[in-house]
């Protein structure tokens, strides 16, 4: 069946794949009132955070949401400030405002997902002043249309993945520069797509840019019995995971990048990511809330992992840079 919705059309494994969102956001905003982290913005972009979420669940989020905030917040000072950050699959996510919330801002910073996505999170943005007065103050003109903003230093725009003409097009729209290092973000995208479409994407931008870093979430190990549960319950949802074939071990995410032309990539899971955070924070989210069985937040853990590779970043030390 087909659904005609804003201005594109969406096939019911899309809005599948659309809906994925509302469930990050919703983990994440349930988290954040658990004060896992700190997130002055969440409460503006997610309506709700729905029911009551595990504590392994909130620690996998913990974990994800700081390694990322880490990573970027690394890359970002590497480059000086002096760089781009293109988030694929962006969702709700809110590290724009957080960034621009301590000054540390990079110079352009994209926002990439389906249409659908986009409009929604156009009409989130505009309607909170909170919102919409970090993207005012950054830049003097700021074009919105039903689902794009456009400005200076920030843009969100409608976009297929799987389409790299149509990737390039809206990177061009928003004046991307190509010889400025630019890190690309991806927290649980990739799977949603066929292989040939994320190795085709993970191929332009290694051949495109010049300096760039490419941080990688989403889930590993997935030809275990954990694995085959994950995906049967997405696919009970119509959710259909086509790129799972990249998420069978540590190296098959590894060499993706690897074999499309990135020179260096370190790949680990989010069980080791876990001791790696700063253990005293960790201590203090452990204290959060009481949780029986850390078997099974191992368990969860070591389905996830984080990628970080890098092209040509030796300039500015982007293949060192760790957790
Ligand atoms: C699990 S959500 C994660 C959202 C966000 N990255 C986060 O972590 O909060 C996956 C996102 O990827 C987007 N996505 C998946 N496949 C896509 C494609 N082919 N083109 C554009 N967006 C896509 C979905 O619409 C959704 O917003």
């Amino acid at each position: 069946m087909l659904f005609f919705c804003s201005n594109i059309m969406s096939n019911d494994s899309d809005l599948a794949v659309q809906a994925t969102c509302h469930d990050a956001s919703s983990c994440k905003r349930f988290a954040v009132q658990k004060s896992y982290w700190d997130d002055n913005f969440i409460k503006e972009m997610v309506r709700g955070a729905g029911s009551r979420k595990p504590p392994e669940i909130n620690r996998g989020y913990y974990a994800r949401t700081e390694s990322v905030w880490i990573f970027t917040q690394k890359f970002i000072q590497s480059t000086n400030g002096h760089c781009q950050i293109v988030s694929l699959g962006a969702g709700l996510d809110t590290t724009y405002w957080r960034l621009r919330e301590k000054n540390v801002a990079p110079k352009m910073y994209v926002e990439l997902d389906f249409s659908n996505i986009t409009t929604k999170k156009t009409q989130i943005i505009t309607a909170k002043e909170k919102l919409h007065s970090v993207i005012r103050n950054s830049s003097k003109n700021v074009d919105v249309t039903t689902d794009s903003i456009l400005s200076q230093r920030y843009a969100l725009l409608p976009v297929d993945l799987r389409d790299i003409e149509l990737v390039e097009k809206q990177l061009n729209l928003c004046k991307i520069d190509y010889t400025v290092p630019t890190l690309f973000l991806a927290e649980c995208v990739l799977i949603y797509m066929p292989s040939e479409s994320s190795n085709a994407i993970l191929n332009w931008i290694s051949s495109t840019f010049k300096v760039a870093a490419f941080l990688n979430y989403e889930q590993v190990n997935m030809g275990d019995r954990f694995g085959e549960i994950m995906v049967e319950n997405l696919k009970s949802r119509s959710c259909d995971l086509p790129g799972v074939d990249m998420c069978l071990s540590l190296d098959t995410q590894q060499n993706r990048f690897t074999q499309n032309g990135w020179d260096e990539v370190n790949c680990v899971t989010m069980w080791s990511v876990y001791r790696l955070l700063p253990q005293n924070d960790v201590q203090r989210i452990e204290r959060l809330e009481f949780m029986d069985e850390r078997e099974l937040l191992e368990q969860l853990l070591t389905h996830y992992c984080i990628s970080w590779a890098t092209k040509n970043g030796q300039e500015y030390c982007l293949n060192e840079i760790q957790l």
